[in-house]
């Protein structure tokens, strides 16, 4: 498959559908290097993951579980088990985040979009191995608490989770929209 091809036919996996096994240190260093040539304005590689796996993740559930608690205490025990599970879902979560300088003069947001170009190459790399992925974030990506005890302290943040696993053998094809209808000539007529 050449390039274009293989970027056009990446879609995303919902992460239970995402099974054993998960990447190897080898293919997670390849995607992990991928992630890092996303563009970086400033030269200040704001880029980190942590690689979340094994009985890992059902540590990193227990801190959904426990945000989740702090932020709403009438949460049911139901609702805080689908939490403690959400990591469990894929062999694989890998936390993108951004080491953020505030004071810089590389704006903030081009800061969190050098960490969102990467996440996107991880994903894009993934795919190239083989591997199936999902970007997701919700409200306990944004959680000060689930940020910084995966090492993303005030004013890192998080950018959101890539699950990665081996993808179900038949995904089915997806419509794509037009890309005329994202696009238009500007002539500044
Ligand atoms: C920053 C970001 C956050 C996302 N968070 C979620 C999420 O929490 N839950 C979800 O179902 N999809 C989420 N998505 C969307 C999926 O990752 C995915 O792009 C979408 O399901 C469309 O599939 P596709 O990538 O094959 O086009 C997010 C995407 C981005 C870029």
């Amino acid at each position: 498959m050449d390039t274009l091809d293989l970027l056009l036919s990446r879609r995303s996996i919902s992460p239970a559908l995402l099974g054993e096994p998960g990447p190897t240190d080898r293919d997670i260093a390849a995607m992990v290097a991928a992630a890092l040539r996303a563009p970086d304005h400033g030269g200040l590689r704001p880029w980190r993951f942590a690689i979340v796996r094994g009985a890992a993740r059902q540590r990193l559930g227990d801190v959904f579980a426990e945000a989740v608690r702090a932020r709403d205490p009438t949460w049911t025990e139901a609702l805080l088990e689908r939490e403690r599970g959400r990591p469990l879902r894929s062999p694989l979560v890998v936390a993108c985040g951004a080491r953020i300088r505030p004071d810089h003069k590389i704006p903030e947001i081009e800061q969190l979009l050098a960490a969102g170009a990467a996440a996107m190459n991880l994903l894009n790399a993934a795919h190239a191995l083989g591997y199936g992925a999902m970007w997701v974030t919700g409200p306990n990506s944004y959680d000060p608490m689930v940020a910084g005890a995966l090492g993303f302290h005030a004013p890192d943040r998080l950018v959101g989770f890539v699950h990665v696993g081996t993808p179900p053998a038949d995904v089915g094809a997806i419509e794509r929209p037009d890309p005329r209808a994202h696009m238009a000539e500007w002539t500044g007529a």
